[in-house]
């Protein structure tokens, strides 16, 4: 552990001392419940809003499972993120009839109008992009989701104005 703890890069919630009390204290309670990892990773990604790689380690070692088995939880469930996200979030549907309906040419355009990756978030902390499935809205495509709002119809030449008023949101 004492290896462990000098890697840990200077803005993981593990060196935020009321974090890793949360860490820490979703670990006490779950320790020894049935199912304890998916517990744990439940509330550390519900309270903290990631699973950063140290995190997964330290979670790892304190329960006394391999790094493979929650690792292994992390990756399996598109719920758990491994960075931290943005205030506001916007996904892209890469379902079929979004993915037909031109969602690459968005997300080139969101890319560009962001200067960040999918998956990444802007350096003020303010956006993040991702992917996600089918929202079940198809006939709308292609589709983005700007926090939980669905937009349909969703053109290249229109995104700025989406990030604008996203930037605008309190
Ligand atoms: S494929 Fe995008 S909403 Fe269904």
């Amino acid at each position: 552990m004492t290896e462990l703890l000098k890697e840990i890069p200077v803005n993981d919630p593990l060196n935020v001392k009321e974090q890793k009390a949360i860490i820490d204290q979703a670990i006490a309670d779950n320790k020894e419940r049935l199912g304890a990892v998916m517990l744990v990773l439940n509330e550390v990604q519900g309270k903290i809003g990631h699973v950063s790689p140290t995190m997964q380690i330290y979670i790892a070692r304190k329960l006394n499972l391999p790094l493979g088995q929650v690792h292994g939880v992390v990756t399996f469930y598109s719920f758990f993120k491994t960075r931290p996200r943005g205030k506001y979030t916007i996904k892209f549907c890469l379902g079929t009839a979004c993915y037909v309906a031109g969602v690459g040419q968005l997300i080139e355009k969101a890319k560009q109008t962001l200067n960040i990756d999918l998956g990444e978030t802007t350096p003020d902390g303010q956006i993040t992009l991702e992917e996600c499935r089918c929202v079940g809205a198809c006939s709308q495509a292609p589709v983005v989701v700007v926090n939980d709002e669905v937009q349909g119809r969703m053109r290249p030449n229109k995104f700025p104005q989406v990030v604008k008023k996203v930037q605008s949101l309190p």
